[in-house]
This record gives structure tokens, sequence and C-alpha cells, in this order.
């Protein structure tokens, strides 16, 4: 058996499916990019047939990823199947994923069918899916709690109508590792064709068990893990690919398995995804956690001086952790910022080192001295900025204080036009949104969560707001980045207003494109 464990990574279908707000194709494909260097190995992009935009983000993905295999998700149904295959078609080596419950509970209470007629429905899914291409994954979903004859004949006959990789989810997260590890290896017993594909694991976190779960099904013989960057996911989220990676490169001796993950890359894509999916990590969470390689114990700081692995099991450096704060000032260069960025890890593609080097000299001289954190965070605005935005920010002007009306006057450049709109509210912030749903003339957007936090440290630190607005019946997601709280809060609103004149333009395509075919 081979000793390279496949890391298919679905942060952008189960992760995202689980977002309080959907991502834009945008960000979907800035998330891909970032796992494609990160080195994994299978990407599933989406689930094509769930909505126009989603059939979109997948092909954009498919387009674009060279490195790594691009996946969709698809019902064990033609209809999603071929929606796959035409999201996927463009891709240099792409998967269709299809999937059926099999669990007794699932088949009687939600499927209302026999056990043969699933049989027979996998069959025909996996048969119609080779049709597209020759690298299929079949899911038995709900195998967890499926009785493990009938989990053998259905894996068995997966195969044998064709599937490479047949993947086995505990999807409501209620097994034990040595349980999980058991239905993997009766697999293994059991089913004569097993050879002929690979065993993958897709664990749900309920009982904070996916991790070890899934590392007791590597031991016995599974060879791709299904996870999330940070675990995000259904409920209680999904195995962590951080986790799994780093048990398998820190514990190599032991397990003697490989992955392909450069692990290097994990803090950042960690960062990344935590802000474009708005879900912070939790301090103490595992290797990407603000605290995971802090140590507060008088006794733990001094054995770490004096020899790191007495309380590190592996350094901050190895998941990508920058412990080299620079300090840049309105003196800094153009070449000292792309030095410090490469030394970050970022490629002079990743971003506009004009545009970035602007802002940061904006930056120092509000701020004087900008650090690192500072530097990646107006890279990462750099990179969320729309090319052809339709909306934005021409002119800002707040006013607030004790014993006065709030009151905001906001200029915006709609399209080709320039309008500008004065109001009050409760506070600057809800001056200047008044303002500006006065400029979009509708009331249709609703924001309806709004969250301010600091970037970096003192009273000087850069402001991050994170918007959440309703707008036909769908959530969108806008960050804004400022010195001034106001404007910060401005920026994240105009993000959202990006992305739903996207998201209509979009729609109009799809009627469009059905008017045409007559549908
Ligand atoms: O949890 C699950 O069973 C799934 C399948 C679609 C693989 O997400
Ligand atoms: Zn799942």
């Amino acid at each position: 058996m081979t000793n390279q464990v496949k890391i298919f990574d679905t942060t952008l279908r189960d992760g995202e499916q689980a977002l309080p707000a959907s991502l834009s194709a945008k960000e979907k494909l800035q998330i891909a990019l970032a796992l494609e260097r990160l080195g994994v190995d299978v990407i599933e992009a989406g689930f094509p047939v769930s909505s126009p935009g989603d059939f979109q983000s997948v092909q954009m993905i498919a387009r674009e990823i060279k490195n790594s295999t691009v996946c969709g998700l698809s019902r064990a149904v033609k209809g999603d199947i071929d929606a796959c295959g035409q999201a996927l078609g463009v891709a240099e080596q792409f998967r269709i994923h299809t999937f059926l419950a099999t669990s007794e509970i699932h088949v009687n209470a939600k499927l209302r069918k026999s056990q043969d007629e699933i049989v027979e429905m996998a069959v025909a899914a996996v048969k119609h899916a080779r049709r597209y291409t020759d690298d299929v994954e079949f899911s038995c979903e709900d195998a967890g709690r499926t009785h493990i004859d009938y989990l053998c004949r259905m894996v068995e006959q997966a195969i044998k109508a064709g599937a490479t990789t047949v993947n086995i989810p505990d999807t409501v997260g209620y097994t034990t590792p040595t349980e999980f590890g058991d239905i993997i290896n009766n697999l293994f017993n059991r089913v004569p064709n097993i050879d002929q594909a690979i065993i993958s694991v897709h664990c749900h976190n309920d009982l904070g068990l996916a991790t070890a779960n899934s590392l007791a099904a590597i031991e016995n013989g599974a060879r791709q893990v299904e996870c999330t960057i940070n675990g995000i996911g259904e409920r209680a989220g999904n195995s962590s690919l951080e986790e799994i990676a780093m048990i398998l490169q820190t514990r190599r001796e032991m397990l003697g398995l490989e992955t392909n993950i450069q692990s290097k890359e994990i803090s950042r894509t960690s960062k990344l995804v935590s802000q474009l999916c708005n879900m912070p990590v939790q301090a103490n969470k595992a290797i990407v956690g603000a605290n995971a390689f802090s140590h507060s114990s008088g006794i733990h700081q001094d054995g770490v001086l004096k020899a790191q692995n007495t309380y590190e099991i592996m350094t901050p450096e190895s998941v990508g952790i920058n412990k080299n704060n620079l300090n840049l000032t309105s003196r800094s260069g153009r070449h000292v910022i792309k030095h410090r960025l490469t030394e970050l890890g970022y490629n002079l593609e990743d971003y506009n080192l004009e545009d970035v080097y602007q802002q940061f000299l904006a930056l120092a001289d509000t701020k004087g001295t900008v650090y690192d954190y500072d530097l990646e965070a107006l890279l990462f605005f750099d990179q969320q900025k729309h090319e052809a935005a339709h909306f934005k920010l021409l002119y800002l002007q707040a006013n607030s204080g004790h014993e006065i009306i709030p009151s905001a006057t906001v200029k915006l450049q709609v399209g080709d036009e320039e309008v500008t709109r004065t109001s009050t509210g409760n506070g600057p912030v809800d001056a200047a949104y008044e303002a500006i749903m006065q400029i979009l003339g509708h009331q249709d957007v609703e924001v309806v969560d709004f969250k301010l936090d600091s970037k970096g440290e003192g009273a000087d630190a850069l402001a991050q707001v994170s918007v959440i607005a309703e707008y036909k019946g769908r959530r969108f997601h806008g960050l804004g980045l400022a010195t001034d709280i106001v404007e910060a809060g401005v920026n994240a609103l105009i993000y959202v207003l990006n992305n739903t004149h996207i998201a209509d333009q979009i729609d109009q395509q799809k009627i469009q494109q059905e008017r045409v075919a007559g549908v």
C-alpha cells in the first residue's frame, strides 16, 4: 500500500455551505489559488447544480487551477452530474464526486427507497459520471451509521461501476476512533475489489473527534482525507486540514506517511479563509490559533529559551508563522516592501506593488510605523478590490460627538455617475449608511450584522469592519479597512454592494441564456 495520503480540501463546498453569507466567485478563486499553493491534491470547488453563481465559480476555478485536481459535488442524479461535467470540463484535471445516503435512517426516512434501489442509483450515477471523466468519487453518506454488511456491498458495487475513490463519511460525527478505524479495517478485509480504488474519509466534528477519526482511518488503510481549512463546515465542522497535515508531518517517523502539503503555507491560508469567510479562529485552536505557539507559564518560557523542543513539538516557522516583525516607515522604499512581502510568502503576482506601496505610504503617514500585520492587511484588501467596481467611494465626511446629531456626506461613483447624499443617523456609521441607501434609491439591501475589529495593536491600529447584508433573500459578506472607523464601515458596505451587483449580473445572464435556449 502507498504511503502517500491525498489531501482533499472541501473548504469551498462543505465549508462554504455552512457560512452565514456566501462567498463571491472572486473570493472562492482566491481561496482555491491559496489551496493550490498549499499543495492540496483535490479541491472540491462547489456544488455546480445548486445555483448559477456556484456553477460559474466552479467553472472559473476549474479554468485557473493547474496543479490540483478540481472537483465538483453532485447528488446521484443525472442533472447534477451533467452540471458538474459542464462546469469542470475546462479543467486540466477534474473529478466528479457523487453521493448517496446509505444508512438505514437516511434510506428509510429521507430517500424512502429500498436498499436495492439505492445500490442501483449509486451504480447508475457512477457510470454516468464516468462518461465525463475517469476520476470519479462515490460517497456513502452517513457511512458511520450504515450497517457494515450493506456498506461493504455499496463499496464493492461502486468500485465495480467505475468509482476510483470511495469516500466513507461520518456525516454526523457520531463514531469514535476505534469504531471508525474498525469500519475501514472491515472494508479492507471484506470488499474483494477494494484495491481498485482509494478509500477516503470525511469526518465531521460533532463530538470533537473528526481529526482523531480521520487518523484512525488512515492507520487502517484510508489514503485520502477530506478536510477543510480551520475545520470549517456543517455544524461543528469537518476535520481540519492543518491538523491532519501537521500530525502526518510531526509524527512522520512513527506513521511513515507523506502528503504533498507545503506546511509553510498553512498560517497564511488559514488567515485568508478566516477573513474571507468571516469565521474567526479560536485563540487556542491547534496549529493556527493565535496562542498555538505562545508560552504563558514562566516554567514553559524558561524551558523554550533553553531548548525550543522542551515545549514545542513543531516550530511556528514550519507552519509559516514569521516572528520577525520588521518596522517599516514612510522612508522605506518599494524594494523594502517587496522584500518584506516576499519574506512573508507573497509572490509579486499576488499583488500590485505600486498600489500596495501607495497605500503603505498613506498608512505610514497616518500611523508612523507600519508592521507586518498592517502590510498583510493592505495586501489582503488590495486583492479584494474589484477591477471594474460598479460602486466606488469618492468622498466621505462624517460628524459626530457629544450632544450633536451625527451626520455624514457620502459621494459614490455608481457606474459612470457620481452621486452625493447627506444624512443623519444614530451614529456616524448609521448616518453614512443612510446616505448610501439614499444614493441606491432603494432599501433592498439590509445590513443584518456589523462587526468592528482592530488589525494590529494600539490606538492607531487599522480598523476592520465586517458586514453581512441581506439582498433578494441572499446574504452577502463585506470587509472594509481604514484607519478611520466610519470609512472602514463604508468600505465594507461598498464591498457588499459590488458583490450584489455581480450577483445581479449573473442572474441576468442566466435568464438571458434560458431565454435563448427556450427554457
Ligand atoms: O458529510 C457528508 O456526508 C458529506 C458528503 C456529501 C460527502 O459532506
Ligand atoms: Zn460533510
